[in-house]
């Protein structure tokens, strides 16, 4: 799909693409080594050019240091680089999350990386728990509102402790946010001749979806040669199940995008194949799996590495290196083919078997 959120266009230069790395959490470091040596495969075969830093910030560094992310990294990581190439956070060392969010959600947001991407690409019908994968093909994206919804930490607890506590978490939907994402999205299905849904819940929750709906209507009439509908998510989330062919671009808030993309994800071989972009395009953009730090796997060398590597294949195309995303997205429909894969695809490869195979991919892609 052409899609006009990507950052650079058009044949790449071979100005090096700084890439800053952040293994993060649990499984985060196994399967961001695997992307970084597909990347570097590539790199040394003079199809592209990339340098890496490696930013030691995850669990690990915040019990030791007490940072989570200093404004120094934070610095550099805004002003030094061209993308991130993140892992997974989430530890239970750190029972309240504080440093994955400030490290994931922080880099979201203070980046202003309103846009996440995530493609649900069966790549062979066998992958997908649906029965009738093999009639119909599956190949849409999520465009996952990034910045609002509830995820701004937003909220109070009124008599704490006693039994007649109450939680208050408020979320929010700005004109701004939601045109420049639905505006987006409809450019981007313009652009790949598909249609755009829109997910929400304004039957339940009128203040917040009420205004997506009022603005996707806005822009749907202005895009009119674009087909567009609007479904209400517990709808729509079966519809994914019982028609995934029949949608192009969904796009959503935050929660809703955040729940519907494990959803696709799973539709299409489990977390180990769903990478994704958070970009805010032409200036900042960051690419992990959207799986997470998954403490059931950590050390058992039975991670799967794909969507790890399929988003640095993302994190290529966006930068103008196309030839070599499409060599990335060979080497992982190879091995595939071949079976060559962790035990969540069926095989009884290790994370690093699966990684050596995509970096020998690569290269027969590449010829
Ligand atoms: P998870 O995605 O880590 O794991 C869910 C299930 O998927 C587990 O059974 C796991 O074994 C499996 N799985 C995940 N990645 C896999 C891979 N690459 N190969 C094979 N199987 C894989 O979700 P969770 O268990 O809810 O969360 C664990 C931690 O990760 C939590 O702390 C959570 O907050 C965090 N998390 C982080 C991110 C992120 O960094 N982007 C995303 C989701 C969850
Ligand atoms: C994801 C994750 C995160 C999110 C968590 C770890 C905060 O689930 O990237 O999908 O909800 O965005
Ligand atoms: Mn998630």
């Amino acid at each position: 799909m052409v899609v006009l959120s990507q950052m650079r266009a058009g044949a790449r230069d071979m100005t090096p693409i700084r890439v800053a790395v952040i293994g993060g959490d649990g499984i985060g470091p196994e399967v961001t080594e695997q992307a970084r040596r597909v990347l570097e495969t590539l790199s040394s075969a003079g199809l592209v050019s990339i340098g890496f830093t490696e930013f030691p910030h995850g669990a690990d560094h915040y019990l030791e240091t007490g940072e989570t992310l200093s404004d120094e990294s934070f610095a550099r990581l805004r002003d030094d680089f061209d993308a991130i190439l993140f892992g997974a956070v989430g530890d239970s060392r750190v029972p309240d999350g504080r440093h994955a969010r400030d490290l994931l959600l922080g880099l979201r947001f203070r980046l202003d990386l309103f846009l996440n991407r995530r493609p649900v690409k069966l790549r062979a019908p066998a992958l997908s728990p649906l029965r009738r994968a093999d009639e119909v093909p599956i190949d849409f994206v999520i465009y996952r509102e990034n910045t609002e919804s509830l995820y701004g930490g937003i909220g109070r607890l009124e008599h704490e402790g006693t039994p007649d506590e109450v939680a208050i978490s408020e979320g929010i939907a700005s004109r701004r946010a939601v045109d420049r994402i639905v505006r987006l999205a409809f450019e981007d299905a313009r652009a790949a001749g598909v249609r755009v849904t829109l997910s929400d819940k304004a039957n339940a929750v009128p203040h917040m979806y009420g205004l997506w709906r009022r603005v996707f209507g806005e822009i749907a009439a202005e895009y009119a040669d674009v087909p567009s509908e609007m479904r209400y998510v517990d709808a729509l989330a079966m519809e994914m199940v019982r028609s995934p062919e029949r949608f192009g671009i969904i796009v959503t808030g935050n929660l809703l995008g955040d729940i519907l993309s494990d959803l696709g994800a799973e539709l299409i071989g489990g977390p180990g194949l769903a990478p994704s972009a958070n970009v805010n395009p032409g200036r900042h953009a960051l690419y992990e799996p959207v799986h997470g730090s998954a403490p059931d796997l950590v050390g058992t060398g039975q991670a799967n590495p794909m969507a790890a590597v399929l988003s640095a294949a993302m994190l290529l195309a966006d930068h103008g290196a196309k030839e070599a995303a499409q060599a990335v997205e060979a080497a992982v429909d190879a091995a595939l083919e071949e079976g060559r894969t962790t035990p969540d695809l069926g095989g009884n490869a290790s994370t690093a078997e699966v990684g050596d195979r995509l970096c020998s991919g690569v290269l027969e892609a590449i010829g």
